[in-house]
């Protein structure tokens, strides 16, 4: 049996996190992860339903490994994540390559799940779990010099966004211990690791209770800031109707945890905002700014917004346009509303904006987003930052590349300098997705 195991990973930085489980969980059996697909014996693909255009890429690449299994047909292939609880045999009778089909909280079952595949059998795992969160298991970080890496600190969501599909794949929102939250941090400092982000759908409800000892996020964060002073923290994503005084408080008195906040606000519009069920209106999520602005004034701030949602009039677009120019973020993802099946939306509200409109309001944001974007940028210039270095600049390899504590990227000539490096660059120019500086 060929134990070589090629995983492609989609979706979110949670999903990359995962990824390192599933390769650990796989190890622990003689599973050797290798990056030559031609080379493997089995295939996962680890997937993402967000969007519809996520779950189509995926099945375009299932077209293209099709073509690998005619040619061995001992190649194991497996779809493991959101995807696969999604649609679950569903995947398996269209798409007759498929071998294994493994849910986000069955992971510890694969090598199970290889072994019946190995004979012959097609495998599945969907169920989720009330309290997996894969706490003891080592995940495969990337031993190369990595100096960045994904703690997930929750798995699932009790959100209930009515747009969103991530509650009924991921199941329902758990916190991790948090002792072994910081024995991970403490093992990546110790292999010489600099930055550490915290995952969690929705971070601001981490809620950890042991005999009388209650563990917020805010306490959480700053036991892991505390590690080692060196140590960059990040976290994401947070949420406008939970981000807590005490987090934002906490941030400013830790010079090592980032100032930097994503913080999707998704519509500017408070009916609309209702109807996606996101707990929040316009004015709280402009007093949310404020306080973030206020309490850690060197912070930035990026959000997510969903365009041509359910009944979104050209008022409501308007008042996402001038929110966003109020905010003025400093990045954003944006994305064109689309439904997902078995969603509160997709059962109770008409998807009505027809695909132009959502389009031509979509461009729209993303121009403005653009212009504020650059803003965000020329207002750095004359300001020195310390820079966390990470490698060589893909364009000149004089340069070195790194970010600041506010998430943007710097170019900047290397002079001696290494990967993990801290430095201090002062800015003198800016493109539309980088700061240019040197270091001083
Ligand atoms: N359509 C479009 N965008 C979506 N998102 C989540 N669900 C959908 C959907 N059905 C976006 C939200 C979320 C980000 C991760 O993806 O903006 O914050
Ligand atoms: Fe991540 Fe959501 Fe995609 Fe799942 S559906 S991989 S949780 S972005």
């Amino acid at each position: 049996m060929n134990k070589n195991l090629y995983i492609e990973t989609y979706g979110c930085q949670m999903n990359i996190a995962d990824s390192e489980v599933i390769a650990s969980v796989m190890a622990e059996h003689g599973y050797s992860q290798v990056q030559d697909i031609t080379r493997a014996g089995i295939i996962l693909i680890n997937t993402c339903s967000i969007r519809e255009n996520a779950e189509q890429k995926i099945w375009n690449r299932l077209k293209e490994i099709r073509s690998l299994k005619r040619k061995n047909r001992k190649i194991i292939v497996g779809l493991t994540g959101c995807m696969a609880e999604r649609l679950k045999e569903e995947l398996l009778e269209k798409e007759l390559i498929i071998d294994i089909i493994a849910g986000p909280d069955a992971y510890r079952d694969l090598p199970a799940l290889a072994k019946e595949a190995e004979n012959g059998r097609k495998a599945v795992n969907i169920t989720l779990s009330r309290c997996e969160t894969y706490s003891d298991i080592s995940p495969a970080y990337d031993e190369n010099g990595g100096i960045s890496a994904f703690i997930p600190i929750m798995r699932g969501c009790n959100n209930m966004c009515s747009y969103c599909v991530v509650p009924y794949v991921r199941g329902a929102e758990r916190s991790r211990d948090p002792d072994s939250i910081l024995k991970e941090a403490g093992d990546l400092v110790r292999r010489g690791f600099r930055e550490i982000t915290l995952l969690g759908q929705n971070v601001d409800s981490y809620k950890y209770i042991s005999g009388n000892q209650v563990t917020e996020f805010h306490h959480l964060i700053e036991k892991v800031a505390m590690t080692d002073r060196l140590l960059r923290v990040r976290f994401t994503t947070s949420h406008p109707k939970d981000i807590s005084q005490e987090l934002l408080r906490t941030i400013a008195r830790n010079e090592n945890i980032c100032r930097h906040i994503h913080l999707p606000v998704q519509s500017g519009s408070s009916r609309i905002l209702q109807l996606m069920n996101r707990g929040y209106t316009r004015e709280d999520y402009f007093s949310r700014i404020s306080a973030i602005r206020n309490i850690i004034p060197d912070c930035s701030i990026s959000t997510d917004i969903i365009t041509g949602f359910c009944t979104e009039t050209e008022e409501d677009h308007e008042e996402t346009l001038s929110l966003m120019k109020w905010a003025e973020f400093d990045f954003a993802y944006m994305f064109r509303y689309s439904e997902r099946p078995g969603t509160r939306a997709a059962r109770r509200l008409k998807d009505d904006v027809p695909e132009e409109i959502k389009l031509r309001r979509l461009n729209e944001i993303i121009s403005l987003q653009n212009s504020l974007s650059k803003k965000s940028k020329r207002h750095d210039i004359g300001k020195v930052f310390e820079v966390l270095t990470e490698g060589f600049s893909k364009r000149s390899a004089d340069s070195l590349t790194g970010r600041t504590s506010q998430n943007k990227v710097v170019v900047f000539p290397g002079s001696g300098k290494k990967k993990g490096d801290y430095v201090n660059v002062l800015i003198e120019d800016c493109t539309s997705a980088t700061l240019k500086g040197r270091i001083i």
